[in-house]
């Protein structure tokens, strides 16, 4: 279960620090825009006000299901974008909150997001309001356990957001490195300072690995990512 708590500005700037790097990685951000633009699928005409009620509506149920705070949801579609990543791999769909986000920042990288649920309930729900916000040509929903469906997809991924049961961190590392995760990509954990005893093994094993850079941030001043670069050369 998220909860919330904040903590001090000078713990924030001590976890933040570096972060910036990640905006420039040097991405062939030029080419991979001009590439998208060859993968986009007509745009989707969108009513504002009803895709802010739904936002809204799924924020206001994000303790119910988990999902990423607003501010949170807003990074992660600045960083899918930032980095034009193509192909998201989100384990821990619950209702689709930051699937959403997500799926709209791939609109503009002409990307594509596949993310996986457990649980039959949020599964549905969130095909619902995946439909509802009208990323449903950017997003496939896969019903099942992440560490099996992880081991079936093909990949590679460039951006892989990694939201479901935190003591299973490592175990998907180990599915998606080195194979599944392309050189450049990025690996984002939430959750990384609230639940950081439950992924001790992850975010120790993560923080000195040779082939990644890896921060922490947090944008809410209370919970955060981890954010680990590949680097090219590994
Ligand atoms: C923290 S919530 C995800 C929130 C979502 N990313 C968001 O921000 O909208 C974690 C979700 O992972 C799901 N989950 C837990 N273990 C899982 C597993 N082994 N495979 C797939 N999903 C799992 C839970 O059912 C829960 O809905």
């Amino acid at each position: 279960m998220k909860t919330r708590r904040k903590f001090g500005r000078r713990e924030f700037f001590k976890t933040t620090g570096g972060a910036l790097s990640f905006f420039a990685m040097g991405k062939h951000v030029s080419s991979a825009i001009a590439d998208a633009a060859e993968d986009s699928p007509r745009p989707i005409k969108r009513d504002p006000a009803q895709m802010k009620r739904l936002l809204d509506e799924m924020d206001a149920r994000g303790y119910q299901f988990w999902s990423v705070p607003r501010k949170d949801g807003e990074f992660l579609h600045l960083l899918v974008k930032a980095t034009c990543a193509k192909n998201v791999l989100e384990l821990g769909t619950s209702h689709g909150f930051s699937a959403i986000w997500m799926g709209l920042a791939l609109e503009e990288t002409g990307g594509r997001l596949t993310t996986i649920e457990i649980d039959r309930e949020r599964y549905d729900l969130a095909r619902r309001h995946v439909s509802d916000a009208g990323v449903s040509q950017r997003v496939t929903l896969i019903k099942g356990d992440a560490h099996g469906e992880v081991a079936k997809l093909q990949g590679p991924f460039d951006f892989v957001f990694l939201d479901a049961d935190k003591e299973g961190q490592v175990d998907y590392f180990n599915k998606l490195y080195p194979k599944k995760l392309v050189p450049g990509g990025i690996l984002v954990v939430h959750n990384a300072i609230r639940q950081a005893s439950s992924m001790k093994d992850y975010l120790e094993m993560i923080r000195k690995h040779p082939d990644f850079d890896t921060v922490t941030l947090s944008v809410t001043m209370d919970d955060g990512f981890c954010l680990s670069y590949r680097h090219r050369a590994s």
